[in-house]
Formats: structure tokens, sequence, C-alpha cells
């Protein structure tokens, strides 16, 4: 029979993968709770106008990576590329804004996005996002980058936290027309792609990684000089905060980042080892007004689980294994020593094979368990058990109430 296999850029995640998958998962959870963020389980699929609207007509992601459908009805709809544009879907649709003076919300799930598929990049990811509504204010800017500071410290990632401010509506228009008319000037110099997108998304060009386009945009207009008074005045409060809490970071003019609900501050945690960017991040302050929402500023950033997972290093703790071995009449007993255990939260395995002492030894090797229990007939009449280390080979006996 033909063996079936998983569809390319989608993938299996398995043993120490999952494990990892998992911590890091977990640890950023944690993170998000402790800086007060509340859970939202947002829908895998919206209506295609949501991402069209707010990621951008002209970006990558919606013209070349989304999985779209018509369903029964003829309804366009598609599978999430990422989660901010949900999460304002959200935040309009639940009126949430009429709730609290701000909200912080956080998501978690598989997103889509149809790419070609290669190490640190599949077309099924997960991600868990963040995103704070309702304030202007740069402090919020700068605390989500400490979260993202101190998540990558303690999983002990190294990266840099590059920063930018992409200004606004005053300001971004003249920054746009200097920008094109220098990018007609060094047209020679860039690749088809680029040529495309200066009219269309000039910004974007900075982004290219084409090296002949890299070195052309070298002199090219950056935003930083163009912005409005407002946006300065946001941009060196950002880094003022950032100093103050002691926030290693580079500031990277041209840092412009693949969807256009962007506005002032853009970031993007870059691994130093692998070169990819692992967290990314900014404010969008228009999104949900254009969402049909009140004028509401915004600002968030998503984290890559496959990524952080790829660059941890040190395998994530586990509690220890204990294997328990049932030898002759004693299930009973042993399963209820088996519950006992668990109940007190240790990892219990119940030896599923029949057979000799040596041969469940062997089986509690490989399957990797720490402790071995053995329980048999003088154990149940004695109302005790034997507990053998696996690595030291030391065994003991413990009565009668089982705290190891
Ligand atoms: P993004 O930069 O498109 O931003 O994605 C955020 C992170 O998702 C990336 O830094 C990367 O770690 C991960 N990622 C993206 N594409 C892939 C892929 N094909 N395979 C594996 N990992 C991937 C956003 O999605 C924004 N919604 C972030 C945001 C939230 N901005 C404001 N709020």
């Amino acid at each position: 029979m033909e063996e079936f296999q998983s569809v390319r850029g989608f993938h299996d995640l398995l043993g120490e993968e999952a494990k990892r998958f998992r911590y890091v998962s977990e640890l950023i959870r944690e993170k998000l709770r402790v800086y007060n963020f509340e859970e939202i389980v947002l829908p895998v699929v919206e209506y295609l106008e949501v991402f069209q609207r707010s990621i951008g007509e002209a970006t990558d992601i919606v013209q070349k990576e989304m999985f779209s459908f018509e369903d029964r009805k003829g309804r366009r709809l598609a599978l999430r590329p990422e989660g901010t544009a949900g999460a304002v879907r959200a935040y309009v649709q639940n009126r949430l804004y009429a709730l609290k003076p701000y909200v912080k919300l956080f998501y978690e799930g598989p997103m889509f996005r149809y790419e070609r598929p290669q190490a640190g990049r599949y077309r099924q990811f997960h991600q868990i996002g963040a995103e704070v509504f309702g304030t202007m204010d740069p402090l919020a800017d700068a605390e989500l980058i400490n979260l993202v500071h101190e998540i990558l410290l303690e999983m002990g990632i190294d990266v840099t936290i590059e920063v930018n401010s992409i200004g606004c509506k005053v300001c971004r228009p003249a920054h746009r027309d200097a920008l094109i008319e220098y990018l007609s000037g060094v047209e020679g110099h860039l690749c088809d792609v680029c040529i495309d997108r200066r009219d269309k998304n000039p910004l974007r060009v900075l982004d290219c990684k084409v090296p002949t386009c890299k070195e052309a945009v070298k002199e090219a207009p950056k935003m930083l000089d163009f912005l409005c008074h407002e946006c300065r005045e946001h941009y060196s409060k950002l880094k003022e905060h950032l100093t103050n809490l002691s926030i290693p970071y580079r500031e990277n003019p041209n840092l412009v980042r693949g969807l256009d609900y962007y506005t002032k501050t853009v970031f993007e945690a870059v691994s130093n080892e692998l070169g990819i960017t692992v967290i990314a991040g900014g404010r969008y302050d228009y999104l949900v007004e254009e969402m049909g929402g009140p004028p509401t500023p915004a600002v968030g950033f998503a984290v890559g689980i496959e990524r952080l997972s790829m660059l941890l290093r040190s395998e994530p703790k586990e509690d220890p294994l204990y294997f328990l071995i049932p030898f002759g009449e004693v299930l009973d007993y042993a399963l209820t020593l088996a519950k006992t255990l668990r109940s007190e939260g240790r990892r219990v395995e119940v030896s599923y094979r029949k057979g000799g002492l040596k041969k469940q030894l062997e089986l509690a090797n490989r399957l990797k368990a720490d402790y071995a229990i053995i329980v048999g007939e003088e154990e149940k009449l004695g109302n005790f058990y034997t507990i053998k280390d696996l690595k030291t080979g030391q065994q003991i006996r413990v009565q009668p109430s089982p705290s190891l």
C-alpha cells in the first residue's frame, strides 16, 4: 500500500522537537500572564477581506502567500497568515473598546503562509502574539520590547533587537515621494520585483535581500529624517524607556516589516546565530479604525514558536519517569500505587509487557525511565514497594506511604 506523506511545508512536531515547542510556548504564556495579558482564542479561518484590508493588498503575504478558498456557499475565506488581523476583527466585533480603557490580548496557534519551505520557514507554523489596544504611550511599545527581551534572555537565545520608526500619515507621504524619486535614479541596480515595488510599496525595496538592491538603497532617504514632531517625540521617548530598562537595541533605519498596517515603532529580534527574525512587531495606530472600529492606537508583536525552539540550546528539563513493574497477582495493588504516585504529580508508566525482571528492566531502560518500581506478592502483603534507581542500580524498599 502507498504510504502517505504530510503536505509540503506542513510537518509533524514530535519527540524532542515537540518538547522544545511546548517549553517555549509555556514560558511565553507565563510571561504574558505576569504582564497581565488576557487570552483570546481566535478562529483559524476569516473572510479573505479581513487579511486583504489589514495586511495590505500589495504585500507578499496577500499577493502570493494566502491559503484562500471558497466555501460551499461561495464565501471567500482564508486560513490566517498571522494573528493581528483577526485580533483586530474580534476587538471591533466584540466591542472590547467599550469594556476597558485599554485591552491587552494574546493568542496562540497555527498560521499559514504559502512560502518556499526551508529551515525555520514552514507553510504551517505557530505564533504567540500579544496586542495592546487603546494607548499611544511609547511606554506600551517599550514594555512589549522588554517582554520580548526577557523571553529571549530566559531562553538564552542570542539576538539583536532592532528598532525603527516608520512614521505616520502626516510624515510618510514626503518620505515616500523622496524615496520613489531616489529609487528611479538607481533603477538600473534594482531587481525586477523592486522595480515593480517602487510605485506600489516603495518601503519594501529597503527590505529586499538581493545584494544589488541592498547596495543600491544604502544612500536612500531615511524615514527617520522625515518624522513629524509627534513621531519624533514618540520615537525618542521609546528609546529613553529602552535605555532605562537596560535593553540593548540597535537602530536600523531600513527596518520596514512586510505588513502594511504599521505606523511609528517597528521592531524585530534577529538571531545572531542564524540571521533569522524570531520575534517581530510594531505599532498600528490606524488599523482598528480601518477595520470599522473607533480610532484606537495599538501595538503588538508575534513570536515564531518553531524558530525559537530551533535556537534553544539546552534541553528542557523533564521530571523523572517511574516504570512500574507488577509481578504476579498484584495488579489491584500496583494500580492503586500508580494512582497514588500520579496524584502526587509523578510521571508513572505501568508496564504493558509480561516477562522476567531482566526483560522488564531492559524495557524500563528503553523507555528512558529513571526508576523502576517493583511490586510483587511480597510487596503487596507487606504494603510496601521496591524502587530501583536505574542509573546507580541502588535499590530500596519504601513503605507504607509512597513519598519517594
Ligand atoms: P511577522 O513578522 O509576519 O509578523 O511574523 C512574526 C514571526 O512569525 C516571525 O518573526 C517569525 O518568527 C514567525 N514566522 C513568520 N513566518 C513564518 C514561517 N513561514 N515559518 C515559521 N515562522 C514564521 C506578524 O505576523 C505580525 N502579526 C506581528 C505583530 C503582532 N505585529 C503587531 N502585532
